[in-house]
């Protein structure tokens, strides 16, 4: 079939399209958010532990996989899977998998649409002279679908619906025509865009620091993610969040890099393919990441404020007040910036999610791309509109949650067991090191061996059964009690939204449009 012939048109766009899937949404908004909820420069040690630990083995494994699936014209979990392994449970494992990236899409999409409107209203200057906390309730009112600040009724559905049939169009248009392209284009810009505005964040110093504020200084905000604390190397809140944030920066659990690499051929390159897409998103994620939002609003708000205030909704109901702050034009250009950036990262890895279904409808039903492609589109739709209509409810934390980060570790988890005890540490190790243009460290077999899989054990677990308050001390000193935030506890609890996601804050809009 068609299918079999498809491939990626050249190394560099193949590893664009990594990067594209990796480099998202969690780099610039999840990222910084989760730094300085989890004291900054403390997160960053079991962050790059992790890294090393779980991250880079997960992209071996996946990579690994995937070009293995290829081999036989499989393109997406189920079918890799079942065929690593001697049992049937696995296939329907696999399409487990392909539903989290339908769950993910959901509501990735719709930040993304937010991304593609604010890109609109920054040229139509819609900011400009509004007050902090107009800024900030023009969100309120934009998620608000029945509500209309700006004439357009449903504005957010319109935006979504865009958004979603330019994500199927792509995807119709295939590997090289499609994805790739996009990736080729968008990535650059992502980059420049990037740099102009991490540039203009660390110039910033005090410049823009209201009389009287006393920590309003953009270097502040940087030294507070990037100075190492050693602090909490031992807090397991933290580590859980480190490792969190890995996977879904790394798009590692979800099937998509495995769907991508099943369309390298059997010969080519993965291992350093796989590390250089790693190390590039954490780039990506460290440098340019850290250095916008937190700089900019610590610059001029302080780090005091940032430091409560920090959350989600910085990125839509602050930032656009701050550029106001440069004068008319260069605040159309960064915001055009700014949400240009945020849209080029949202779709290169809103597309790879879609693939998956992709790989597994044209495998197994033999439908042709369009057909796999709008299929697609249809059942995002479907399966976003409640958090599109319910937002405000909270449907959307739930999403994230359930889809955006459970499903995610105990799928690697899965994974990372079968590779090294099902399909076997030795042939996984041979199919790593296939036609590798690097030689993988010795020692990284006994970590895809017993590490990895022993630390995603341990952060299921521990997301399984939280104690209390997140209170481990108390916890291991024979006060147990289970937290209602706990995965069990949410079962438990049906019904009540968490309020620790990093989602919940963008409800609270008077607390973040009050300096
Ligand atoms: N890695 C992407 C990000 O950082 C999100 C993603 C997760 C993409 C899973 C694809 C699959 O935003
Ligand atoms: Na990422």
């Amino acid at each position: 079939t068609l299918n079999k012939q498809e491939s990626w048109g050249s190394r560099i766009g193949l590893i664009l399209a990594m990067a594209g899937n990796a480099v998202g949404l969690g780099n610039f908004l999840r990222f910084p958010m989760q730094a300085v909820q989890n004291g900054g420069g403390a997160f960053i040690i079991p962050y790059i532990v992790c890294f090393l630990l779980m991250g880079i083995p997960m992209l071996w494994i996946e990579w690994a996989t995937g070009r293995f699936g290829g081999r036989y014209g499989n393109h997406s979990t189920p079918f890799i899977l079942d065929k690593m392994t001697k049992s049937n449970f696995w296939k329907y494992f696999g399409v487990f998998g392909i539903f989290t990236n339908i769950g993910v899409a959901a509501y990735y999409c719709y930040i993304e649409s937010w991304t593609m409107a604010y890109v609109y209203h920054s040229i139509m200057q819609t900011f400009s002279g509004k007050t902090q906390i107009e800024v900030a309730s023009f969100f309120n009112s934009y998620v608000d679908v029945t509500y209309s600040t700006t004439g357009i009724p449903y504005e957010a559905v319109i935006f979504y619906l865009v958004c979603l049939a330019l994500n199927t169009y792509i995807l119709s248009r295939g590997l090289s025509e499609g994805i790739e392209k996009v990736a080729k284009i968008g990535m650059p810009l992502l980059l420049l865009f990037g740099a102009f505005l991490a540039v203009r964040g660390l110039t910033l110093g005090d410049s823009g620091a209201p009389e009287g504020c006393t920590d309003c200084n953009a270097y502040l905000g940087l030294n507070f993610l990037w100075e190492p604390k050693f602090e909490s190397v031992l807090d397991p809140k933290v580590w859980l969040a480190a490792a969190g944030q890995i996977f879904f920066t790394l798009s590692v659990g979800m099937g998509t890099i495995q769907c991508y690499a099943s369309y390298v051929k059997s010969r080519d390159d993965i291992a350093l393919n796989a590390m250089s897409a790693g190390f590039m998103n954490g780039f990506v994620e460290i440098v340019l990441g850290a250095s916008i939002v937190i700089p900019i609003a610590v610059g001029y708000l302080g780090l005091d404020w940032v430091l409560e205030n920090a959350g989600f909704s910085m990125a839509f109901q602050t930032m656009p007040y701050l550029f106001g702050q440069w004068g008319p034009f260069l605040a159309t250009v960064a915001g055009v910036m700014w949400f240009g950036l945020l849209f080029f990262a949202g779709i290169t890895s809103s597309l790879a999610m879609g693939t998956p279904w992709m790989g597994f409808m044209r495998d197994e039903f033999n439908w042709s791309r369009e057909k796999a492609a709008w299929s697609f589109g249809l059942v995002t739709l479907i399966m976003g509109l409640p958090t599109v209509f319910f937002f405000q409810q909270g449907v959307f934390d739930e999403y994230d949650y359930w889809a955006g980060t459970v499903s995610l570790v105990i799928f690697a988890l899965a994974e990372s067991l079968i590779f090294a005890w099902l399909f076997g540490i030795r042939r996984g190790w041979r199919e790593i090191n296939l036609g590798a243009d690097i030689r993988v460290p010795r020692f990284y077999k006994p970590i895809l061996k017993y590490v990895t899989p022993l630390l995603l054990l341990a952060v299921f677990l521990s997301a399984l059964v939280t104690p209390k308050n997140n209170d481990w001390e108390a916890a291991f000193s024979g006060n147990w009690e289970l937290d209602a935030s706990s995965i069990i506890g949410k079962i438990q609890h049906k019904g009540v939204v968490a309020n620790q996601s990093y989602f919940s804050d963008v409800l609270e809009s008077e607390v973040a449009g009050v300096v």
